[in-house]
């Protein structure tokens, strides 16, 4: 990055801009390259000034969120890393609309898991299934993230996302989530990012909402191997089946590739037992391609992201 373009990012946010910042620490992961630049933007004010700027320079960035469903090359990136911060945490109180319905409004940088258990606490059902879902609210809405049969597009009433340009409020059929998969983000890809979500639940007995939470967090504990650095589900599912099963099937659980293994307790999971590098983890996800496909005819798609 150019010095010149370095002064221009320094003089536009008022946090703190790292250069050639290695972004192990930032991923669930522990694996990556370093980033040119990696700013956590405090206010939201500083969000479409940024925006403008880098576009103008035509420098290629990101926002990785909590950094939990990622995998980042071992070259590292070469442009501008965005992380939310305070300014992007913010809940809105919860606005009666009738027919038990409630609005919750929530920055986008929010800890999913973490807003889960405000939810519950207030009463608010709907959100359950993302308890333990280490990620950002805005990263899960990106990629409809969801568990035990619920997902993010059941509760989402409305998307805000800004561009250098300004600001679009999403809803109705423009949040055509579907599998993984916010298709409608599409358009703002390397141009946008989710700043604040609308989330629409039903009022509840608090302690019925807790219960539930913890339920699936004791599942996910005896499922997933919540100890060891990963990036969730490395696989989407195929139609009607589980990758994790396929891969179990196989006999790869186990498999280790330097310090990246495919994890013993669920088969969808690569953990980094140490030292991982990403070149490690890519070699292990094409091992696991080829072997699903010549075992079962079926081609897995990741549901990592790759920086
Ligand atoms: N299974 C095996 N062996 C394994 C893993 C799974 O036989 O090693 C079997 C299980 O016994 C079960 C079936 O496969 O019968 C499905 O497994 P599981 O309940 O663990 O669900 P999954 O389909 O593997 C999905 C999500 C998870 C989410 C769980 C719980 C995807 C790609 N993954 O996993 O999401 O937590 O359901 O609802 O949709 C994530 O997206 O990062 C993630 C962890």
């Amino acid at each position: 990055m150019k010095s010149s373009q370095k002064k221009g990012l320094e003089s536009i946010v008022s946090s703190k801009v790292e250069f050639d910042c290695s972004l192990k620490q930032y991923t669930s992961f522990s694996i990556g390259g370093p980033a040119a630049a990696l700013i956590e933007l405090e206010s939201t004010l500083e969000l479409q000034p940024l925006l403008a700027f880098i576009d103008g320079e035509k420098i290629v960035w990101r926002v990785i969120g909590r950094g939990t469903n990622i995998v980042v090359r071992d070259e590292g990136f070469p442009g501008v890393v965005i992380i939310l911060g305070k300014g992007f945490k913010k809940v809105s109180g919860s606005d009666t609309l009738g027919n038990g319905k409630r609005r919750v409004a929530v920055g986008a940088g929010h800890n999913l898991s973490k807003l889960s258990v405000i939810c519950a606490e207030r009463g608010l059902s709907g959100l359950e299934f993302s308890c333990g879902i280490p990620g950002t609210v805005g990263g899960g809405v990106i990629m409809n993230a969801g568990a035990w049969g619920g997902d993010m597009s059941r509760v989402v009433s409305e998307v805000t996302v800004v561009t250098a340009a300004g600001k679009d409020v999403v809803t109705g059929e423009r949040l055509n989530f579907s599998y993984r998969s916010w298709p409608g983000f599409k358009k703002y890809m390397g141009r946008g990012i989710v700043t604040e979500v609308a989330l629409i639940l039903d009022s509840a007995e608090p302690s019925e909402v807790q219960n539930r939470c913890k339920e699936f967090l004791a599942k996910r504990r005896k499922q997933q191997p919540v100890t060891l650095p990963n990036a969730g589900s490395i696989f989407k599912n195929p139609p009607g089946d589980s990758a994790g099963r396929l891969i179990d099937l196989s006999g790869l659980k186990g498999t280790k590739i330097g310090g990246a293994a495919i994890s013993e307790q669920h088969g969808n999971f690569i953990v980094n037992t140490g030292g991982a590098t990403a070149g490690e983890v890519m070699e292990l996800i094409n091992l696991m391609k080829e072997k699903i496909k010549s075992d079962h005819n079926v081609e897995l798609n990741p549901e990592v992201h790759f920086i």
